[in-house]
């Protein structure tokens, strides 16, 4: 009787533990956004106390299951038992019940160690502490050609970027290095850090919350409006990164995309002088000269600042060098060539090993966020499905007072072709 009831439970048992563990291939836990393939300090900390609480709970499921299959096993009712009234409720046993406090205190402190020591590992910025972060130890203060690539007072610091959250997008800024609002040089949804070097990140919104989360390097920590949240990040491996907004924020929280370079330290310096390089003009009478017309003509320059080009805009992601970016759209568009991607990944066994931009692909997707976002709050002013839904590209109602919408953002077909070409210009 019980082998069979044992045989029969095996035999539902079998195909869903198979089922479950066809999750757990080496593909299916390295895949982009994965916390159980740390790349870092910070994640692996939160992925080992993760895996401390998945043991100390497959521990007690076992017990508690199996003492739960015993029994219902073992005192079954059976059809030869005398029909007696139910035995009689007892005080019950004091030595186990003092057991299972004792043991349910000792399960919480068997979680309640590494918990806390991560609580503060994360929250422990480190400045002073970690020597070979500090910028003077892997960032000269003053470069091969003479210049200041920052100031003195910060040279025992680690790198400092603040990331400020906008509905649906991320803006980088590294206050230490110059590229701030102040100076026109922020980056987009492209944070871009050393690897190894320990890296302290100040959060903030200029709207609702969102939060910042690298899977495989570090998460999450919440950008609150009106208050400053710290967290620090490392990433021990170069590579292409896939990170994303974790809290709720709007219409495109979905969308609200992110990616982290991360270069070697010699690299680094050279991204920095890159980023602050004002926009090459685009050579006269060609087609990205017609778009460069086109974007102050249709106002784009109101809210995008181009260094050296427009400088007015500060309220949308900066362009200077949007042609040089492997996403778009706050990370949404990936623009390498998406078949040459997987193909890497694939001969690589490594989602962080990343193509180049494709011209062919980025152009593609200039032409379709800029098109689509036309229509987000189209002639009948109702949102339509878009790239981004509710993206605030072409959301004009907000503009719309002292006349400032008249030029009704309408791309042709070919005037899409030309601000495209110009874009492209901005390396
Ligand atoms: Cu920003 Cu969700």
């Amino acid at each position: 009787m019980f082998s069979r009831l044992f045989h029969r439970v095996a035999v539902l048992a079998a195909p869903l533990c198979l089922f479950l563990l066809s999750g757990c291939s080496k593909e299916a836990l390295t895949v982009r956004q994965s916390t159980l393939d740390p790349k870092g300090p910070v994640a692996q900390m939160q992925y080992d106390v993760f895996m401390d609480t998945v043991y100390l709970v497959v521990v007690l499921f076992a017990l508690v299951g199996g003492l739960l299959v015993y029994a219902v096993i073992r005192f079954r009712a059976r059809a030869t038992d005398d029909p007696k009234p139910i035995v009689e409720e007892g005080h019950g046993n004091p030595l186990i019940e003092i057991g299972l406090i004792t043991a349910s205190i000792g399960a919480l402190v068997f979680i309640a160690i590494p918990t806390l020591s991560a609580i503060w590992y994360t929250n422990d910025v480190p400045t002073e502490a970690v020597a070979t972060s500090k910028l003077s130890a892997w960032y000269p203060r003053v470069g091969a050609d003479g210049k200041e690539n920052y100031p003195k007072a910060v040279e025992e610091q680690v790198l400092e970027i603040d990331v400020i959250g906008k509905q649906w997008w991320f803006r980088f800024e590294y206050p230490q290095l110059g590229l701030t609002s102040d100076a026109k040089h922020t980056v987009p949804n492209e944070i871009v850090i050393p690897k190894g070097k320990a890296v302290r990140i100040n959060l903030r919104s200029e709207d609702v919350i969102h939060s910042f989360w690298i899977p495989k390097i570090a998460g999450k920590v919440d950008l609150m409006p009106g208050r400053k949240n710290l967290m620090w990040i490392q990433a021990n491996e170069v590579g292409h990164y896939y990170g994303q907004c974790a809290e709720f924020c709007g219409d495109s929280h979905a969308y609200m995309l992110f990616r982290c370079e991360v270069v070697e330290p010699a690299a680094f310096d050279a991204w920095v002088k890159a980023q602050k390089a004002p926009a090459a003009e685009p050579a006269a009478g060609t087609k990205a000269a017609k778009g460069k017309e086109l974007f102050a003509a249709k106002t784009c320059a109101m809210c995008h600042n181009i260094t050296g080009q427009f400088g007015a805009g500060m309220f949308a992601p900066d362009l200077t060098h949007v042609a040089s970016r492997k996403s778009l759209a706050g990370a949404w568009l990936d623009n390498r060539d998406l078949q040459a991607q997987r193909a890497l990944e694939k001969k690589e066994q490594n989602t962080e090993a990343s193509v180049p931009v494709d011209p062919a692909t980025l152009k593609a997707n200039l032409i379709k966020w800029i098109g689509s976002s036309g229509t987000s709050h189209g002639a009948d002013g109702k949102p339509t499905k878009d790239v981004k839904p509710g993206n605030r590209m072409h959301y004009y109602a907000m503009f719309n007072v002292a006349g400032l919408n008249v030029s009704k953002q309408q791309f042709t077909a070919e005037e899409l072709d030309c601000l495209a070409e110009y874009l492209l210009t901005l390396k």
